[in-house]
């Protein structure tokens, strides 16, 4: 119960790898606040989650959404950011303009609003994680938008990490994890997709949403921790 009496808000905590943190946070004593735009998915995070939980449906990129929301959940202790409504996946050449800028609306400018406006009621002694991806951290062809969105969210962490002392700032940098996330593939191609990408990494196989919940958890309590990008992804970054 390493997080009694804490209080943690999760933006984009109803599905994959921001509800396996819920479930670990709440199951170390702390109590929990997940966001996503889907009241349904909500509901059913909630539902399966034991433990002290509150949703609150909004769309992470409106910006006035993300102030309000802040102005309404009062102080907390950590922030875990892991919204994505989608990355400019594709060769360099073949995407334009408004692909690049969607996958920086989508998760860079959520991630950067949800800083700006909840550090106000971040507790002195709290924290912020951003949920990151490997794709910053290895060159793959066909990734550079996906590449450029994380990494300029991984750049911002040591600057972040100096400027909002003494709470701690860190990122998570997963590799391929077996979420919702990839719903929108068909399952034959994703299937195959998994074990390709399983077949390249030093642990062979994929992650699931538990293992980054992990490394947040490990974040969010190892109070000598900051500045941090944690590589979980199978070996990833090293192959
Ligand atoms: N899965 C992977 O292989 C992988 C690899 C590297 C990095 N990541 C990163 O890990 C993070 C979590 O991904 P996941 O795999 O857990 O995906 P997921 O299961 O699809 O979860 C995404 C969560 O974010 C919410 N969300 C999405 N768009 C939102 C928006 N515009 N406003 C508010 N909430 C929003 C979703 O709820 P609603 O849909 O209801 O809004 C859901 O709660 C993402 O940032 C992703 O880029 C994932």
């Amino acid at each position: 119960m390493r997080l009694q009496g804490k209080k943690a808000v999760i933006i984009g905590g109803s599905t994959g790898i921001g509800l396996e943190t819920a479930r670990l946070l709440t199951g170390e004593g702390a109590t929990v606040t997940i966001t996503g735009r889907s009241p349904e998915k909500l509901e059913a995070a909630t539902r399966q989650l034991e433990g002290p939980v509150t949703s609150h449906a909004f769309d992470g990129r409106e910006v006035k959404a993300m102030q309000h929301f802040f102005a309404e959940v009062g102080s907390f202790d950590h922030l875990v950011l892991t919204m994505n409504s989608g990355g400019a996946v594709g060769a360099f050449l073949e995407l334009e303009d408004p692909h690049f800028r969607s996958a920086f609306e989508n998760k860079f400018w959520p991630f950067i609003n949800a800083v700006r406006f909840g550090e106000k009621n971040l507790a002195p002694d709290g924290s912020i994680t951003f949920v990151a991806g490997a794709a910053a951290r290895k060159a793959v062809k066909g990734m550079s938008g996906i590449a450029a969105t994380n990494g300029a969210l991984l750049a911002m962490v040591g600057p972040l990490a100096l400027e909002l002392a003494p709470r701690r700032i860190n990122a998570v940098s997963p590799g391929v994890i077996d979420t919702p996330y990839w719903h929108g593939v068909d399952e034959t191609k994703r299937q195959e997709m998994f074990d390709f990408s399983a077949s390249q990494v030093p642990v062979g196989r994929v992650g699931t949403a538990a293992d980054i919940a992990q490394a947040i958890l490990y974040l969010i309590t190892n109070t000598f921790t900051t500045g941090t990008i944690l590589d979980c992804d199978g070996g990833t970054h090293i192959t």
